[in-house]
Protein backbone atom coordinates (compact mmCIF):
# COMPACT_ATOMS: atom_id res chain seq x y z
CA UNK A 1 0.00 0.00 0.00
CA UNK A 2 1.63 3.36 -1.69
CA UNK A 3 -0.46 5.38 1.73
CA UNK A 4 2.11 5.89 4.79
CA UNK A 5 0.48 6.18 8.17
CA UNK A 6 1.29 8.56 10.45
CA UNK A 7 1.50 7.33 14.14
CA UNK A 8 -0.14 8.30 17.21
CA UNK A 9 3.69 8.84 18.80
CA UNK A 10 5.02 10.47 15.78
CA UNK A 11 2.15 12.98 15.09
CA UNK A 12 2.93 16.80 15.63
CA UNK A 13 -0.59 17.70 16.02
CA UNK A 14 -0.31 22.03 15.60
CA UNK A 15 1.87 21.02 12.42
CA UNK A 16 -0.33 18.38 11.19
CA UNK A 17 -3.36 21.12 11.34
CA UNK A 18 -1.39 23.67 9.30
CA UNK A 19 -0.09 21.52 6.85
CA UNK A 20 -3.44 19.80 5.80
CA UNK A 21 -5.30 23.59 6.31
CA UNK A 22 -2.75 24.41 3.15
CA UNK A 23 -3.07 21.20 1.38
CA UNK A 24 -7.09 21.70 1.66
CA UNK A 25 -6.62 25.76 0.44
CA UNK A 26 -4.28 25.00 -2.47
CA UNK A 27 -6.48 21.80 -3.77
CA UNK A 28 -9.11 23.86 -3.58
CA UNK A 29 -8.16 26.83 -4.93
CA UNK A 30 -10.65 29.98 -5.44
CA UNK A 31 -13.43 27.27 -5.83
CA UNK A 32 -15.97 25.58 -3.26
CA UNK A 33 -15.62 21.93 -1.37
CA UNK A 34 -18.51 20.32 -0.17
CA UNK A 35 -18.08 18.35 2.93
CA UNK A 36 -19.87 14.63 4.23
CA UNK A 37 -21.04 15.40 7.89
CA UNK A 38 -22.15 12.28 9.62
CA UNK A 39 -20.87 13.61 13.09
CA UNK A 40 -18.22 10.96 14.14
CA UNK A 41 -14.86 11.80 15.45
CA UNK A 42 -13.69 11.52 11.82
CA UNK A 43 -16.56 13.39 9.40
CA UNK A 44 -15.96 16.18 12.70
CA UNK A 45 -12.43 16.34 12.15
CA UNK A 46 -12.47 16.87 9.08
CA UNK A 47 -15.03 19.68 8.84
CA UNK A 48 -12.91 21.48 11.36
CA UNK A 49 -10.21 21.17 9.24
CA UNK A 50 -12.05 22.45 6.15
CA UNK A 51 -13.89 25.06 8.08
CA UNK A 52 -10.72 26.26 9.00
CA UNK A 53 -8.56 26.30 5.62
CA UNK A 54 -11.96 27.42 3.56
CA UNK A 55 -14.64 29.52 6.08
CA UNK A 56 -17.47 29.64 4.04
CA UNK A 57 -16.01 28.33 1.00
CA UNK A 58 -16.81 24.80 2.58
CA UNK A 59 -20.46 23.80 2.06
CA UNK A 60 -21.09 21.21 5.12
CA UNK A 61 -24.11 18.70 4.71
CA UNK A 62 -25.62 16.25 6.56
CA UNK A 63 -27.47 13.73 4.72
CA UNK A 64 -30.28 12.00 6.88
CA UNK A 65 -30.61 8.62 5.24
CA UNK A 66 -33.33 6.88 7.14
CA UNK A 67 -30.35 4.68 9.06
CA UNK A 68 -28.94 6.78 11.61
CA UNK A 69 -29.90 7.22 15.50
CA UNK A 70 -32.07 8.54 17.41
CA UNK A 71 -32.28 12.50 17.22
CA UNK A 72 -28.83 11.99 15.58
CA UNK A 73 -29.65 14.10 12.48
CA UNK A 74 -30.65 17.42 15.11
CA UNK A 75 -27.96 16.77 17.41
CA UNK A 76 -25.10 16.77 15.25
CA UNK A 77 -26.06 20.03 13.41
CA UNK A 78 -26.82 21.62 16.84
CA UNK A 79 -23.47 20.06 17.64
CA UNK A 80 -20.65 21.48 14.89
CA UNK A 81 -23.16 25.01 15.16
CA UNK A 82 -21.91 25.51 18.24
CA UNK A 83 -18.34 24.98 16.69
CA UNK A 84 -19.10 27.84 14.37
CA UNK A 85 -19.17 24.99 11.24
CA UNK A 86 -22.65 25.84 9.56
CA UNK A 87 -24.58 22.61 8.47
CA UNK A 88 -27.53 22.05 5.76
CA UNK A 89 -29.46 18.88 6.51
CA UNK A 90 -30.68 16.61 3.38
CA UNK A 91 -33.41 14.27 3.85
CA UNK A 92 -32.47 11.39 1.92
CA UNK A 93 -34.30 8.71 3.24
CA UNK A 94 -36.32 7.68 0.88
CA UNK A 95 -33.63 7.62 -1.65
CA UNK A 96 -31.57 5.29 0.95
CA UNK A 97 -34.55 2.71 1.49
CA UNK A 98 -35.36 2.32 -1.82
CA UNK A 99 -32.01 1.34 -2.48
CA UNK A 100 -31.74 -0.88 0.23
CA UNK A 101 -35.40 -2.57 -0.58
CA UNK A 102 -34.71 -6.27 -0.97
CA UNK A 103 -31.28 -6.46 -0.08
CA UNK A 104 -29.85 -8.64 2.41
CA UNK A 105 -26.46 -9.54 1.44
CA UNK A 106 -24.12 -7.22 3.75
CA UNK A 107 -21.82 -6.02 0.82
CA UNK A 108 -24.59 -5.43 -1.68
CA UNK A 109 -26.31 -3.67 1.14
CA UNK A 110 -22.78 -0.97 1.49
CA UNK A 111 -22.44 -1.03 -2.16
CA UNK A 112 -26.14 0.41 -2.31
CA UNK A 113 -25.43 2.51 0.47
CA UNK A 114 -22.17 3.45 -1.45
CA UNK A 115 -23.92 4.55 -4.50
CA UNK A 116 -26.95 6.25 -3.40
CA UNK A 117 -24.20 8.23 -1.03
CA UNK A 118 -21.70 9.20 -3.51
CA UNK A 119 -23.42 9.23 -6.85
CA UNK A 120 -27.01 10.22 -6.14
CA UNK A 121 -26.58 12.47 -3.14
CA UNK A 122 -23.40 13.95 -3.53
CA UNK A 123 -23.21 13.64 -7.39
CA UNK A 124 -26.86 15.95 -7.01
CA UNK A 125 -24.92 18.71 -4.34
CA UNK A 126 -21.90 19.00 -6.36
CA UNK A 127 -24.14 19.38 -9.37
CA UNK A 128 -26.39 22.35 -7.43
CA UNK A 129 -23.28 23.84 -5.88
CA UNK A 130 -20.92 23.98 -8.98
CA UNK A 131 -17.88 22.60 -6.71
CA UNK A 132 -15.69 19.91 -7.60
CA UNK A 133 -14.51 18.82 -4.63
CA UNK A 134 -15.70 16.29 -1.74
CA UNK A 135 -13.90 16.55 1.45
CA UNK A 136 -14.61 13.28 3.81
CA UNK A 137 -13.28 11.48 6.99
CA UNK A 138 -11.22 8.61 5.60
CA UNK A 139 -8.95 7.01 8.11
CA UNK A 140 -5.96 4.60 7.56
CA UNK A 141 -7.66 1.81 9.23
CA UNK A 142 -10.65 1.90 6.59
CA UNK A 143 -8.34 1.90 3.77
CA UNK A 144 -6.13 -1.35 5.27
CA UNK A 145 -9.49 -3.57 5.82
CA UNK A 146 -10.90 -2.59 2.54
CA UNK A 147 -7.72 -3.51 0.62
CA UNK A 148 -7.02 -6.79 2.92
CA UNK A 149 -10.72 -7.59 1.56
CA UNK A 150 -12.40 -8.15 4.86
CA UNK A 151 -14.87 -4.89 4.52
CA UNK A 152 -15.49 -2.86 1.67
CA UNK A 153 -15.68 0.32 3.88
CA UNK A 154 -18.09 2.40 2.36
CA UNK A 155 -16.19 5.68 1.97
CA UNK A 156 -13.16 4.00 0.17
CA UNK A 157 -13.01 5.12 -3.52
CA UNK A 158 -9.76 5.98 -4.70
CA UNK A 159 -7.30 2.92 -2.79
CA UNK A 160 -10.04 0.61 -4.64
CA UNK A 161 -8.85 2.48 -8.30
CA UNK A 162 -12.24 4.24 -8.10
CA UNK A 163 -11.94 7.41 -10.35
CA UNK A 164 -14.09 9.70 -8.41
CA UNK A 165 -14.24 12.49 -11.40
CA UNK A 166 -15.11 10.13 -13.91
CA UNK A 167 -17.46 7.95 -11.73
CA UNK A 168 -19.52 11.02 -9.93
CA UNK A 169 -17.97 14.53 -10.81
CA UNK A 170 -15.78 15.63 -8.05
CA UNK A 171 -12.49 14.79 -6.92
CA UNK A 172 -12.32 13.39 -3.08
CA UNK A 173 -10.58 15.16 -0.19
CA UNK A 174 -9.60 12.93 2.46
CA UNK A 175 -6.98 15.08 4.77
CA UNK A 176 -7.06 11.85 8.03
CA UNK A 177 -6.30 9.21 5.86
CA UNK A 178 -2.53 8.77 6.97
CA UNK A 179 -4.02 9.05 10.56
CA UNK A 180 -5.88 6.08 13.51
CA UNK A 181 -8.77 6.72 15.45
CA UNK A 182 -6.40 7.51 18.55
CA UNK A 183 -4.76 10.17 16.42
CA UNK A 184 -7.77 11.48 14.75
CA UNK A 185 -8.91 12.06 18.62
CA UNK A 186 -5.75 13.95 19.27
CA UNK A 187 -6.37 16.49 16.35
CA UNK A 188 -10.19 16.91 17.09
CA UNK A 189 -8.87 17.94 20.45
CA UNK A 190 -6.77 20.65 19.36
CA UNK A 191 -9.16 21.82 16.66
CA UNK A 192 -11.61 22.36 19.58
CA UNK A 193 -14.00 20.07 19.46
CA UNK A 194 -16.13 19.20 22.22
CA UNK A 195 -14.95 16.06 24.43
CA UNK A 196 -18.11 14.18 23.76
CA UNK A 197 -17.30 14.56 19.91
CA UNK A 198 -13.72 14.04 19.77
CA UNK A 199 -14.21 10.64 22.31
CA UNK A 200 -17.17 9.93 20.80
CA UNK A 201 -17.35 5.93 20.05
CA UNK A 202 -17.04 5.22 16.52
CA UNK A 203 -20.02 4.69 14.47
CA UNK A 204 -19.93 3.32 10.89
CA UNK A 205 -20.88 5.00 7.74
CA UNK A 206 -23.66 2.71 6.47
CA UNK A 207 -24.71 3.47 9.93
CA UNK A 208 -27.48 0.91 11.65
CA UNK A 209 -27.83 -0.58 8.45
CA UNK A 210 -24.45 -2.52 9.65
CA UNK A 211 -26.38 -3.79 12.31
CA UNK A 212 -29.71 -5.12 10.36
CA UNK A 213 -29.15 -8.83 9.65
CA UNK A 214 -30.93 -9.44 6.84
CA UNK A 215 -33.12 -7.21 4.70
CA UNK A 216 -33.12 -3.34 6.01
CA UNK A 217 -36.59 -1.61 5.88
CA UNK A 218 -37.82 0.96 7.85
CA UNK A 219 -39.45 -1.30 10.56
CA UNK A 220 -36.45 -3.58 11.14
CA UNK A 221 -34.23 -0.11 11.94
CA UNK A 222 -36.40 0.98 13.76
CA UNK A 223 -36.36 -1.68 15.83
CA UNK A 224 -31.92 -1.75 16.38
CA UNK A 225 -32.66 1.83 17.16
CA UNK A 226 -34.96 1.61 20.00
CA UNK A 227 -32.31 -1.23 21.17
CA UNK A 228 -29.39 1.41 20.75
CA UNK A 229 -30.87 3.63 22.67
CA UNK A 230 -30.95 1.43 25.68
CA UNK A 231 -27.54 -0.07 25.03
CA UNK A 232 -26.21 3.42 24.84
CA UNK A 233 -27.66 4.57 28.14
CA UNK A 234 -26.48 1.53 29.92
CA UNK A 235 -22.93 1.23 28.94
CA UNK A 236 -22.00 5.32 28.36
CA UNK A 237 -20.56 4.96 31.56
CA UNK A 238 -17.97 1.70 30.41
CA UNK A 239 -14.82 2.27 29.14
CA UNK A 240 -15.33 0.31 26.36
CA UNK A 241 -13.84 1.16 22.68
CA UNK A 242 -17.42 0.66 20.93
CA UNK A 243 -20.83 -0.84 21.75
CA UNK A 244 -23.86 -1.73 19.59
CA UNK A 245 -26.75 -3.42 19.48
CA UNK A 246 -27.58 -6.02 16.71
CA UNK A 247 -30.64 -7.23 15.07
CA UNK A 248 -30.71 -10.46 14.25
CA UNK A 249 -32.67 -12.15 10.76
CA UNK A 250 -34.22 -14.90 12.30
CA UNK A 251 -37.23 -14.88 15.35
CA UNK A 252 -37.11 -17.78 17.64
CA UNK A 253 -39.71 -18.57 19.80
CA UNK A 254 -40.33 -16.68 23.16
CA UNK A 255 -43.27 -16.00 25.84
CA UNK A 256 -44.97 -12.85 26.83
CA UNK A 257 -48.39 -13.08 29.27
CA UNK A 258 -48.50 -16.65 29.23
CA UNK A 259 -48.35 -17.02 25.42
CA UNK A 260 -46.08 -18.09 22.81
CA UNK A 261 -44.61 -14.94 21.26
CA UNK A 262 -42.44 -16.03 17.96
CA UNK A 263 -39.96 -12.85 18.38
CA UNK A 264 -37.18 -10.53 17.53
CA UNK A 265 -33.60 -11.32 18.95
CA UNK A 266 -30.80 -8.44 19.50
CA UNK A 267 -27.52 -9.34 20.29
CA UNK A 268 -25.37 -6.62 22.17
CA UNK A 269 -21.62 -5.90 21.84
CA UNK A 270 -19.41 -4.25 23.63
CA UNK A 271 -15.26 -3.94 22.55
CA UNK A 272 -12.26 -3.25 23.99
CA UNK A 273 -10.23 -2.28 21.45
CA UNK A 274 -7.26 0.79 20.93
CA UNK A 275 -8.14 1.54 16.99
CA UNK A 276 -10.63 -1.44 15.76
CA UNK A 277 -7.75 -3.47 14.14
CA UNK A 278 -8.31 -6.33 16.78
CA UNK A 279 -10.56 -6.11 19.97
CA UNK A 280 -11.89 -8.36 22.85
CA UNK A 281 -15.44 -8.58 24.06
CA UNK A 282 -15.71 -6.48 27.30
CA UNK A 283 -15.70 -8.41 30.35
CA UNK A 284 -19.01 -6.25 31.19
CA UNK A 285 -20.19 -7.08 35.07
CA UNK A 286 -23.21 -9.54 35.03
CA UNK A 287 -25.88 -7.30 36.63
CA UNK A 288 -25.46 -4.66 33.71
CA UNK A 289 -26.17 -7.69 30.89
CA UNK A 290 -29.27 -8.39 32.98
CA UNK A 291 -30.50 -4.76 33.37
CA UNK A 292 -30.06 -4.66 28.70
CA UNK A 293 -31.81 -7.89 28.28
CA UNK A 294 -34.67 -6.99 30.78
CA UNK A 295 -34.66 -3.50 29.52
CA UNK A 296 -34.37 -4.48 25.49
CA UNK A 297 -37.33 -7.06 25.87
CA UNK A 298 -39.66 -4.65 27.61
CA UNK A 299 -38.97 -1.53 25.77
CA UNK A 300 -38.31 -2.46 22.11
CA UNK A 301 -41.74 -4.33 20.43
CA UNK A 302 -41.47 -7.99 19.55
CA UNK A 303 -37.83 -8.88 21.68
CA UNK A 304 -37.76 -12.02 22.86
CA UNK A 305 -34.44 -12.78 23.22
CA UNK A 306 -31.14 -10.70 24.13
CA UNK A 307 -27.88 -12.37 23.43
CA UNK A 308 -23.74 -11.02 24.33
CA UNK A 309 -21.26 -11.39 21.92
CA UNK A 310 -17.96 -13.20 23.45
CA UNK A 311 -16.00 -13.84 20.33
CA UNK A 312 -12.69 -11.66 19.63
CA UNK A 313 -12.04 -10.09 16.52
CA UNK A 314 -10.80 -11.67 14.91
CA UNK A 315 -12.50 -14.37 14.06
CA UNK A 316 -15.39 -12.10 14.76
CA UNK A 317 -15.41 -8.24 13.25
CA UNK A 318 -16.60 -5.34 15.14
CA UNK A 319 -20.18 -5.23 13.20
CA UNK A 320 -22.01 -8.02 12.43
CA UNK A 321 -22.04 -7.27 8.73
P1 LIG B 1 -15.26 -4.05 11.56
O1 LIG B 1 -16.71 -4.40 11.61
O2 LIG B 1 -14.68 -4.12 10.19
O3 LIG B 1 -15.20 -2.53 12.01
O4 LIG B 1 -14.44 -4.83 12.54
C1 LIG B 1 -14.02 -1.80 12.22
C2 LIG B 1 -14.40 -0.37 12.54
O5 LIG B 1 -14.91 0.27 11.37
C3 LIG B 1 -16.30 0.61 11.54
N1 LIG B 1 -16.96 0.19 10.30
C4 LIG B 1 -17.23 1.03 9.30
N2 LIG B 1 -17.04 2.35 9.20
N3 LIG B 1 -17.94 2.28 7.01
C5 LIG B 1 -17.42 2.98 8.05
O6 LIG B 1 -17.29 4.19 7.96
C6 LIG B 1 -18.17 0.96 7.04
O7 LIG B 1 -18.66 0.36 6.08
C7 LIG B 1 -17.79 0.30 8.25
N4 LIG B 1 -17.84 -0.99 8.65
C8 LIG B 1 -17.32 -1.02 9.90
C9 LIG B 1 -16.80 -0.16 12.74
O8 LIG B 1 -17.87 0.51 13.39
C10 LIG B 1 -15.53 -0.26 13.58
O9 LIG B 1 -15.30 0.89 14.35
Amino acid sequence: MALREIKFEDLEVASFIELQCRAISSKVGDSIAINALSGGVDSSVVSMLGHRALGNRLKTYFIDNGIMRAGEPESVVSTMEKCGVPVELVDARDEFFDALKGKSDPEEKRQAITDTFYRSVFGRLVKESGTRFLLQGTNFTDVEETVAGIKRQHNILEQLGIDTEAAYGYKVIEPIIQLRKPAVRAVGKALGLPQEVFNRPPFPGPALATRVIGVTTRQRIELVRQATVVVEQELAGIDAFQYMAILHADRVTGMREGKRDYGHQIEVRCWDSEDAVVGSPTRLPYEILETLASRITSEVPGVVSVTYNITPKPPSTIEAL
